[in-house]
């Protein structure tokens, strides 16, 4: 099973990640947490050029084929053998992000970005993307807290203009409008536990595992 985690900035995919990763492991299935871009070594030196400020000039064409160059890296090295061996796999972004920012924020064509993504992943595709919903400014807000206090920095992608975060989390919304069976959308304003509750609901019915109470 592979679930893909998505979101505007600051939705809180990492916590909500944590969280259920432990909750399916103490169901006694093996669970993967890995992200993106990263996740392997190569993918790690791609998403530093990514995301450095250094790095303003960069086309969004190349953005889009940096991306994929890591993601195909992470499903071959890393997402495939583990589901392969009957795991579960929970990704901090996939290819939904090239999808909403480079497709929706930044409006290159969508087709084409489906044909490059394809290539990438040699069509794998996420069994559920759960998609923490969160208004783009309070989640900026919550994000630039965070950088400040020392967790993150503040990235490139980040600093982009608010309107391009709108249209990011638009192409979310209309994504998940499209494909109902396969993405789950969460408020992601509502408590931590609640965020957790709804996620667990909907992995304990396609996983068909008792929610228990912890
Ligand atoms: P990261 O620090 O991992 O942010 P987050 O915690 O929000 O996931 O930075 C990843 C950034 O890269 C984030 O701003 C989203 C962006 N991104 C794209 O623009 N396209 C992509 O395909 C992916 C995977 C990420």
């Amino acid at each position: 099973m592979f679930i893909a985690f998505e979101g505007p900035e600051g939705s809180g995919k990492s916590t909500q990640i944590m969280l259920l990763s432990g909750w399916v492991r103490e169901r006694g299935l093996s669970v993967l947490t890995t992200r993106e871009p990263g996740g392997t070594a190569i993918g790690d030196r791609v998403r530093a050029i990514l995301l450095d400020h250094a790095a303003s000039e960069m086309s969004p064409q190349a953005e889009v084929l940096l991306f994929s160059a890591a993601r195909a890296q992470l499903v071959s090295e890393v997402i495939r053998p583990h589901l392969e061996a009957g795991g579960v796999v929970l990704c901090d972004r996939f290819a939904d992000s090239t999808m909403a920012y480079q497709g929706y924020g930044h409006q290159l064509p969508l087709d084409k970005l489906a044909t490059i993504t394809e290539f990438a992943t040699g069509g794998l595709r996420p069994d559920l993307v759960a998609y923490l919903d969160i208004d783009v400014q309070a989640g900026l807000r919550r994000k630039q807290q965070h950088a400040q206090d020392d967790a993150g920095q503040w990235n490139r992608m980040e600093a982009k203009a608010l309107a391009f975060h709108e249209r990011v989390r638009a192409g979310y919304l209309a994504m998940a409008a499209a494909d109902p069976a396969r993405w789950l959308v969460v408020d992601a304003g509502q408590r931590v536990e609640d965020v957790q509750g709804h996620l667990r609901a909907r992995v304990a019915e396609m996983l068909q595992l008792a929610i228990g109470d912890r």
